[in-house]
């Protein structure tokens, strides 16, 4: 994974220490070869209502620690006013660089002027925040690709290639203040578009603008309100046969919309996809609920942002494999993306290989 400096870092305690100014005119404690062996890092998540941003807290620590970083974590609850104090409380402890996983991307702007004014470098962590110049690098997964894979996993399930059709079909989106929601939906539109332009694939409610099916901050109940209302209103003598979901929770949710409506007791479910891998629906995976999710090992995602700032603050270039790609509306942020995985009943057990979750955890 990403501990290439580990070994470093840990050679750095021998090495003889110097005050010196680091990259960002902050002060720093560093070695005489540069290690820093003293730097604070802020990280602040979006929420702890699912399990994957538990595992990036705490991976980013672990690898912040392991790299001669100390760290401070904050979650800012789904709560976008809450997350910007949190990052001001931070910045006014100097921390030397920032992490950060936005919750509406758009709302950082005058938070994050105060961090350049501090001169704190500041990476994007997952979501890419929007329409400000003070954020130095992005790391994320390539959230297009997710999207496509769910949307594939759609069109294999159904046989669409092979000329099956018409299939009803429900369109669900993440939170409209997540830049991620775009880049999820915009990829499986691009494969589920001709389907629907061939009417194999057909929306009874109609309901295909992202700005119409998008669900406030990725919250489950949202989704399963959304579904119930469909159900009543599109499907009194219809049956849904797939559903577009793009997170796991989200899911859960249309789940158990269905359920309360009837299906799953004899009439069988549709095909629904997700993303994430939580515990929660790699089960009902296993149970022939939920049919897809896609995993992202935010672990490696960690260890590319610890990484980066290890990088940053010792004045090296970080490691980026895409320049162009991710405008947030002010300039190109530079980007590394890892490449996400889509799972099935057929392969889950990817996740007990990595050693992601134990055999246990999943039963
Ligand atoms: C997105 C993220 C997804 C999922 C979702 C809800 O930004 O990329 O993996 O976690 O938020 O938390």
């Amino acid at each position: 994974m990403f501990n290439r400096r580990t070994a470093l870092a840990s050679l750095a305690g021998a090495a003889s220490l110097a005050l010196t100014a680091s990259a960002c005119g902050q002060s720093s404690v560093r070695s005489s070869e540069g290690t820093s062996v003293g730097g604070t890092v802020g990280v602040a998540m979006p929420t702890r209502s699912s399990d994957r941003w538990l595992t990036d807290g705490r991976s980013i620590v672990k690898d912040l620690k392991g790299n001669g970083y100390k760290a401070k974590l904050v979650y800012g609850d789904d709560n976008p006013k809450a997350q910007v104090s949190q990052i001001e409380n931070l910045i006014k402890q100097r921390v030397d660089a920032l992490i950060i996983a936005a919750i509406d991307a758009k709302s950082l702007n005058g938070v994050l002027q105060e961090a350049a004014a501090a001169h704190i470098p500041v990476i994007s962590y997952d979501r890419l925040i929007l329409g400000t110049k003070n954020v130095d690098y992005y790391v994320s997964f390539d959230n297009e690709m997710v999207g496509r894979m769910q949307a594939s996993h759609i069109i294999k399930k159904l046989g669409l290639e092979d000329g099956k059709g018409p299939f009803n079909i429900e369109l669900f989106a993440g939170s409209p203040d997540d830049n991620n929601t775009k880049y999820f939906f915009d990829g499986a539109m691009a494969r589920l578009q001709p389907f629907l332009d061939s009417k194999q694939l057909v929306v009874p409610s109609g309901q295909t603008k992202l700005s119409r099916i998008t669900t406030l901050r990725w919250d489950g109940p949202t989704a399963e309100k959304r579904m119930s209302g469909i159900l009543a209103t599109w499907y009194r003598s219809k049956k849904v046969d797939a559903v577009l979901s793009p997170y796991d929770g989200i899911s859960r949710g249309v789940l158990s919309a269905l359920k309360s409506d009837g299906y799953g007791s004899g009439s069988g479910l549709p095909v629904i996809t997700g993303q994430d891998a939580e515990p929660a629906s790699v089960k009902s995976i296993i149970a022939g609920q939920q049919s897809e999710t896609v995993y992202k090992d935010v672990r490696e995602l960690a260890g590319a942002a610890a990484e980066m700032v290890d990088d940053i603050l010792k004045d090296r270039r970080p490691r980026v494999n895409n320049r162009r790609d991710y405008n947030n509306g002010v300039k190109n942020v530079p980007a590394y993306l890892l490449q996400p995985q889509s799972l099935d009943e057929t392969n889950y057990d990817v996740l007990i290989r990595d050693g992601y979750y134990t055999a246990d955890q999943l039963k």
